[in-house]
């Protein structure tokens, strides 16, 4: 989504801001601008599309000047992909210049008081409307400005404010939308995502909702909207640059899909109990009473992350033997959802921000469920709502397009249902023995990135096809979800996934001559069936592509093409069934001359509703 930097210090700081809005542009925007204070004058310069087009644009009408500033990256909501309504914005009576992420929900209210009062608007924007109701409080104080304006906003926003006739000072503000302050010598940087600022400094700290901070090149004050003080706990943030860097790879997604061996052993890096068959989750302890009495496990999610929810369905009822459901955060949040007592309610997500899967989840907690979160993001927004959890570890996630992420949560959602069944069901011999199994996926993984030249081959054959189905059953009914999601979402090419058996209801109409229907044909109690349904599908005329188990000559008569993974225990086969489709999808992107990482409309963390 959106992404914010601002600079208040001693240098020049178009450049410095300039390279971390970079650092932001995998959230996905239309368009961007900068601000910055030159010689008590605010100046404002937008355009749609890259950074990179600012950076032209700049070198047109001249770079900025000043030691205060701030940028960012917009990505539409109220209001088209104009200039106008590109930020940052200005109000039109006491020099203030805003920055905002999220939405001010009843800004037309707020827009026709201001209106009455004679302000004249330039943009379609919300964020235009919180300029010119700070400017309209403003009385020579920023801070107090700021405040009072906020507490008259509902809505979600994360800002930064400055103004003329303080031309030392940002205000930055929270609510929902998450802003990090880096704290340096003698300077500070405010930024939407820790990545921003990592390069200058490693000290920050995370603004709360309804937290406001006042800063100058002296010092920071932080304060609520009420102006009650607050004391911030300034960290070292846990970001490595090589983590956010290319290293090599043409793109991130490509390098997150060959980085997963190495971010699965983070996630299992000392969770493995193999003596005593015990799962160590030192983020459940305090709540071991409550789940060994869970009688049903919610899991919320979107996207990639609703799929990796999905299969922790089957987890749970496989390993820890708890009825388990999996749903859309977005429909739960607004259903009139039955909550029963000791329920599990278990919040999927990368970012930690997806609004939807934390609306849903307060609900479920509201409606007296216990809340978990496996969360990649450490200290976001949804893994501080919850009573307790589980991180990813697999480090930051660039790529729009989730990978390692997916193979994070698949991991750590078995982990959880492994806890909970050794505490209900499953004996120790029956968790040491997954837990091995488990221990040798990286170098599974390992296995099927060797065999990428192969699945871009493949690809090739099949890229200018605009019509694909991706089918499974079981376990890897929700990977066929995965599939079809990696492919659409960054070729644009039309793609449903859907369970094997599904496709006879419907579905199989679509299949002509040629068009490729990809099935996750691996090793497992489903496989004989998934072989008729893929001789349905070669007798109407479809390509068929699998994915199957080394070793599998078989399938060989039926596919024309195959990719191959090492065999493993049904549970545990989505983390490796996926990686050809991972690479079928960048490879089909790539060649279709699309932009990876920047793939159209799309934000890498979806903040609204
Ligand atoms: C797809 C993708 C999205 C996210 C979804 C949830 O590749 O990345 O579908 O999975 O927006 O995001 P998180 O996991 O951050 O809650």
């Amino acid at each position: 989504m959106c992404g914010i930097v601002a600079y208040v210090g001693s240098k020049q700081c178009q450049q410095l801001m300039l390279e971390g809005l970079k650092r932001l542009e995998y959230r996905g925007y239309d368009s961007a601008g900068i601000a910055t204070i030159d010689h008590g004058k605010i100046r404002v310069v937008k355009t749609i599309g890259r950074v990179a087009n600012l950076e032209d644009k700049l070198e047109t009408v001249g770079a900025m000047r000043g030691t205060i500033g701030m940028c960012h990256t917009r990505w539409a909501t109220h209001g088209g992909v104009t200039d106008f309504n590109a930020h940052p914005h200005t109000d039109d009576k006491s020099g203030i210049c805003i920055i905002h992420n999220g939405i001010i929900e009843n800004y037309a209210s707020l827009k026709t008081y201001l209106e009455e009062k004679g302000h004249r608007f330039v943009s379609q924007t919300d964020t235009e409307v919180l300029a010119m109701l700070i400017g309209e409080l403003y009385d020579g104080d920023l801070e107090a400005a700021v405040q009072a304006a906020l507490r008259e906003c509902t809505g979600a926003y994360g800002i930064v404010v400055m103004c003329e006739r303080e031309p030392e000072t940002l205000v930055a503000a929270r609510k929902g939308s998450p802003l990090m302050v880096g704290v340096g010598d003698g300077e500070f940087l405010v930024a939407s995502d820790g990545s921003a600022i990592i390069s200058h400094t490693s000290q920050a700290f995370a603004l709360e909702d309804y937290q406001v901070v006042k800063i100058t090149p002296q010092g920071f004050r932080t304060s609520t909207i009420h102006n009650v003080p607050v004391t911030p706990k300034v960290q070292q943030l846990e970001i490595e640059l090589e983590e956010i860097e290319l290293g090599g790879y043409s793109h991130f997604m490509q390098k997150e899909i060959f980085e997963q061996p190495k971010a699965l052993r983070n996630t299992f890096r000392g969770r493995f109990g193999i003596e005593d068959g015990r799962v160590v989750l030192g983020g459940l302890a305090d709540h071991a009473k409550e789940l060994v009495k869970a009688k049903r496990v919610v899991l919320l999610g979107q996207g990639t992350a609703l799929h990796a929810a999905m299969i922790g369905r089957y987890l749970f009822e496989d390993l820890a033997k708890i009825p388990a459901t999996s749903e859309f955060s977005s429909e739960f949040r607004y259903r009139n959802p039955m909550i029963e007592e000791n329920t599990v309610a278990i919040a999927v997500s990368q970012s930690g921000e997806t609004a939807d899967t934390l609306a849903a989840l307060i609900e479920a907690k509201d409606r007296g469920a216990l809340a978990l979160g496996v969360i990649n993001v450490v200290g976001s927004t949804i893994a501080r709502e919850t009573d307790a959890g589980v991180y990813l570890r697999v480090g930051p996630e660039i790529g729009v397009a989730s990978t390692k992420a997916f193979v994070g949560q698949v991991a750590a959602l078995t982990l959880v249902a492994m806890w909970m069944g050794r505490r209900r069901y499953m004996s120790a011999d029956q968790c040491s023995s997954l837990m091995k199994s488990f221990e040798q996926i990286p170098e599974k993984i390992e296995r099927v990135l060797a065999t990428d030249e192969h699945i871009k081959k493949v690809t090739q054959k099949y890229v200018d096809r605009e019509n694909w189905l991706f089918l499974g059953r079981g376990y890897n009914y929700p990977t066929a979800l995965e599939g079809a999601l990696k492919l659409k979402e960054i070729s644009y090419i039309h793609a449903e996934g859907m369970p094997a058996a599904e496709m006879k209801h419907g579905p199989i109409a679509l299949i002509n001559e040629g068009m490729p229907a990809v099935f996750i044909a691996n090793r497992g109690r489903q496989y004989e069936k998934v072989m008729s349904n893929i001789q349905e599908v070669r007798a109407r005329g479809g390509h068929v592509i699998a994915v199957a188990t080394e070793g599998d000559e078989n399938i060989r008569k039926y596919a024309e093409d195959v990719f191959y993974v090492p065999d493993i225990e049904e549970p545990l086969s989505p983390i490796l069934t996926v990686v050809p489709l991972q690479l079928m999808a960048y490879h089909a992107a790539v060649l279709r001359g699309h932009d990876v990482d920047k793939p159209r409309n799309l934000a890498k963390s979806v903040t609204v509703e």
